[in-house]
């Protein structure tokens, strides 16, 4: 099959509720124009979203279903990508002890965003220190050559090519060193009422965060109550962050370049500036939000698409994971 020749992408978003408008595109997006040049993996990683306790199992069951229909309504292609369930393919938890390892505790409590998911709480599980390792897994495990994320991620990536060659000195060249792949524009879209912090699920602010598949009148109402900078004129500015991320948002969706929306845009005042912003991301996100209701009445039709890509991705695992296993001293894999 002509898929085999292609470089490998590894990726994926956690289950826990809507994509924002961040992880649309920062991420997703792109993903979707990528999937025709390189053979890519897109899976759910739900075992990642265990590691903020507490959550409702029988939600994450449901999320889990809705994240699928949410990739599906953003134009992944399942007759062209692999599309499963993390938790479904035996080997990521296998290769993320391997992995865990090879790896100093220290590096992990070094890492950013645990630093962050972990401050001020009262219940810190293992599992969120050992998050990136089971990401490493993630990408390792399929020999990716390229892992699109946004920003956000990246440090996870790096410390994913550590790991990679890490295992590689110790026990023989095995695994490709995976390249972050993170786009010019949009790479961190901010919130609409903090531009100085990125927009995020778990923002307390709602107003902050636009939701893909919320309803137009609401993401008309945020986008026109975004919080924008003093002074005037449509341009970028390390001054001017409101300003700024409203014109990466209208780059991202339109597929112009940044200096393109700042020419276009020259004598706009602000409040007519975020009405266009406003109309160009509702005009985007339509079709997909219908596309999206269609999709999530079928359950039996996602539960397809998941066993599909769970059959596949399987074979590659047990693949990979026997030469793990071999090379770690193990008897034999499975
Ligand atoms: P997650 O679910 O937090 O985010 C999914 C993708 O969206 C990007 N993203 C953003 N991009 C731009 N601006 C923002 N404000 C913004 N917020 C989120 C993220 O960078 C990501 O690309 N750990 C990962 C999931 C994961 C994974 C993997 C990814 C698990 N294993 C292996 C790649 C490869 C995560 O929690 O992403």
């Amino acid at each position: 099959m002509e898929k085999e020749h292609k470089q490998i992408i590894v990726t994926g978003a956690q289950p826990t509720g809507m994509f924002h408008l961040g992880n649309y595109l920062g991420a997703v997006k792109n993903w979707q124009r990528l999937q025709y040049d390189y053979e890519c993996f897109f899976f759910i990683p739900n075992l990642h979203s265990m590691t903020c306790p507490p959550y409702v199992p029988a939600e994450l069951r449901k999320t889990t279903y809705s994240l699928l229909a949410q990739y599906l309504a953003c134009g992944l292609d399942p007759k062209v990508s692999h599309l499963f369930a993390q938790s479904e393919v035996i080997g990521h938890t296998e290769l993320a002890w391997v992995l865990g390892c090879i790896l100093p505790v220290g590096q992990l409590f070094r890492m950013t965003q645990f630093k962050a998911k972990s401050q001020d709480k009262d219940f810190v599980g293992s599992g969120l220190l050992y998050y990136p390792i089971l990401m490493a897994a993630d990408i390792l495990l399929y020999n990716a050559d390229c892992v699109p994320v946004g920003e956000d991620q990246k440090q996870h990536v790096e410390l994913t090519r550590d790991l990679a060659q890490r295992f590689n000195q110790t026990f023989s060249e095995t695994f490709v060193l995976p390249e972050p792949y993170i786009m010019k524009t949009c790479a961190r879209v901010h919130s609409l009422q903090d531009p100085t912090k990125k927009m995020s699920k778990s923002d307390a602010n709602k107003n902050g965060t636009i939701l893909l598949f919320e309803p137009v009148d609401a993401i008309y109402k945020k986008i026109k109550s975004a919080v924008t900078d003093s002074g005037s004129g449509i341009f970028c500015s390390p001054e001017k962050p409101g300003i700024t991320n409203l014109i990466e948002i209208l780059a991202g969706i339109t597929d112009r370049r940044v200096e393109d929306i700042e020419d276009l845009y020259k004598g706009y005042n602000y409040g007519d500036f975020k009405r266009c912003v406003a109309e160009a991301v509702i005009e985007h996100l339509k079709p997909m939000q219908k596309r999206y209701e269609e999709l999530i009445k079928d359950q039996s039709y996602l539960r397809a698409i998941l066993d599909e890509g769970k059959a596949f991705a399987q074979e590659r695992a047990n693949r990979m994971m026997s030469k793990v296993y071999r090379k770690v001293g193990m008897l034999q894999y499975g």
